[in-house]
């Protein structure tokens, strides 16, 4: 089982992924953003006491040199785990240095994530309020009307967040027809997802074709917050359909519930800030010291924390992995 002593544990690694990638913000690099978000995220795990297997990571083994699926983490035997990262969930986002990207991570019980192959998946997502209100298979009319009854609220009130993509411009458009507000994202859409589940966002719903990945974690904050997700994934050609059935998944057009992505009370998601968004504000550094903003939260008690945590550079043991990516401070 997943302690709750680890949810700080888990705090500290993405905390760690998004000071080391917070430095980067609009220097228009977004692999070195990732690259240094995956190694801060990586060696604090080193220091978590789990047995860990990445089921969701930077790819398979072959392709990424750290956070690679199957990849062990932790220092303990046990309790053992399965870990879906996203180091740096944005990257287009923090190199333009634009709202929204943030460190991510979700633990949960052996086999209880869906292994989502590296692809893109169809995803409706809403929070607790709507839950069970929300359907793949009904009209986006459909969608919208249902959950602004549940929330109580005028559909011309109820706001949709959509990756702003060609391949949604029937959404878009039916979503324009019905009458509701819309916000028109250019990346990132799982923290917009966790935010349907908090009142206060001003997100009711988010819809559209993501990535595969981070729609399981999307599912895993939502399973936290006892939210809604219907999921489906949307092969481009026969080697997605190849790596669907690799990953068990054989039929293609296989409806993904909440208990088909997140099948577990015994979860653990968290994520911290690396530029401000609707979720979590961004990394702010002031000389030697810096301030995250992170949420983590416990599917088991359903108890959800936001954390600011100031880091001392002259302290802290990680500094040199963080600073060693800062153009600012190279020679010094
Ligand atoms: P990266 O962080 O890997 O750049 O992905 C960001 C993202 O915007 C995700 O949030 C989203 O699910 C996916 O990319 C959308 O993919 P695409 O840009 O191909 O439409």
């Amino acid at each position: 089982m997943l302690e709750r002593g680890l949810t700080l544990d888990f705090v500290r690694v993405t905390e760690a992924a998004a000071l080391a990638s917070g430095y980067w913000c609009g220097r228009g690099n977004k692999i070195a953003a990732d690259d240094a978000a995956v190694r801060g995220m990586r060696a604090v795990f080193d220091t978590v006491p789990i047995h860990g297997t990445v089921v969701i990571g930077e790819g398979e083994m072959d392709e990424a040199p750290m956070l690679y699926i199957g990849e062990r983490l932790g220092n303990a035997e046990s309790p053992l785990v399965d870990i879906a990262v996203d180091p740096l969930e944005g990257t287009n986002l923090v190199a333009k240095g634009a709202a929204g990207a943030i460190a991510v991570l979700a633990a949960a019980e052996k086999e209880c994530l869906l292994h989502a192959p590296d692809m893109y998946m169809d995803k409706i997502c809403a929070g607790p309020a709507a839950k069970g209100r929300i359907s793949l298979d009904a009209s986006v009319t459909e969608n919208v009307n249902n959950v602004a009854e549940a929330l109580g609220k005028k559909v011309q009130d109820v706001t949709v967040v959509v990756l702003d993509r060609e391949r949604h411009q029937k959404i878009i458009d039916e979503l324009r027809q019905c009458g509701c507000r819309i916000q028109l994202i250019t990346d990132g859409d799982v923290a917009p997802a966790v935010a349907t589940a908090f009142p206060n966002s001003g997100i009711d719903m988010m819809i559209g074709v993501g990535g595969a990945p981070e729609g399981v974690l999307a599912a895993a904050a939502l399973k936290c917050m006892g939210g809604d997700m219907q999921g489906r994934l949307w092969p481009e050609d026969d080697e997605d359909r190849e790596r669907m059935a690799k990953m068990g998944v054989a039929d293609d057009n296989k409806l993904l519930t909440m208990e088909d992505l997140a099948a577990t009370d015994d979860i653990i998601f968290c994520a911290t800030g690396i530029t401000s968004g609707s979720l979590l504000r961004g990394v702010v550094y002031s000389g030697e010291k810096a301030t995250t903003h992170s949420l983590i939260m416990r599917a088991k008690t359903g108890t959800v924390r936001f954390i600011e945590t100031i880091h001392d550079f002259n302290k802290k043991p990680l500094s040199n992995l963080i600073r060693k990516d800062d153009p600012g401070y190279a020679g010094k």
